[in-house]
């Protein structure tokens, strides 16, 4: 509860059982609030400077994330792709926003606390940070998705703004598969596309 809004409530007589009561739900009024102020951030995909592979995928990756509340919120990750083979692809966030080598330089998968690889639904100690598992291309090499994501954030220490999106050439087995590389990268074969997460304006939506 802040300071003001307990002695608001209690300038108008109520109990402090009250006050509190309507503290929260005043916070989470403010919480459902569909004005919230949100940080975004984005991610243009596309050809490298130097690149001699380029493998024709191209593409706009936005996360948003509002910025209501103590605790961290989800981030709402849409990724609109183009010029990729028709299934799914390995779709994660890796610890660098290096691309001077290509996406060789981005690092490994974006993990701070040392998990093994696994999928998107599996519990923060059972997966990287950056493991978003896969986005599926249509037969024409689409990708248009919007999903959430709980373990992502914009804010803080371990946000993920100035490290980069990297999509790769075949599927996240998001460490089930039993190959040597699946609890390391998902076996999800090489880099054809990345690019640095950038910071974005914060929009109130
Ligand atoms: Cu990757
Ligand atoms: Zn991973």
């Amino acid at each position: 509860m802040t300071r003001g809004r307990f002695l608001a409530a209690s300038v108008a007589g109520f109990s402090s059982l009250s006050a509190a009561i309507l503290a929260s739900s005043l916070t989470s009024t403010s919480f459902a609030s569909s004005s919230s102020p949100k940080s975004t951030a984005v991610v243009v995909l596309g050809p490298l400077p130097n690149d001699k592979n380029d493998s024709g995928v191209r593409g706009l990756v936005t996360f948003t994330q509002s910025k209501s509340g103590s605790s961290s919120q989800p981030v709402i990750v849409k990724a609109s792709l183009s010029g990729l083979k028709p299934g799914k692809h390995g779709f994660h966030i890796h610890s660098l926003g290096d691309l001077s080598k290509g996406c060789a330089s981005a690092g490994g998968h974006f993990n701070p606390i040392g998990s093994p690889h696994g999928g998107p639904s599996d519990s923060f100690d059972k997966r990287h940070v950056g493991d978003l598992g896969n986005v599926t291309a249509d037969e024409n090499g689409n990708v248009d998705v919007t999903f959430e994501d709980s373990l992502l954030t914009l804010q803080g220490e371990l946000s993920i703004i100035g490290r980069s999106v990297v999509v790769h050439a075949d599927e996240d087995d998001l460490g089930q598969g039993g190959h040597p590389d699946s609890l390391t990268t998902g076996h999800a074969g090489s880099r054809i596309a990345c690019g640095v997460i950038g910071r974005g304006e914060d929009i109130t939506a």
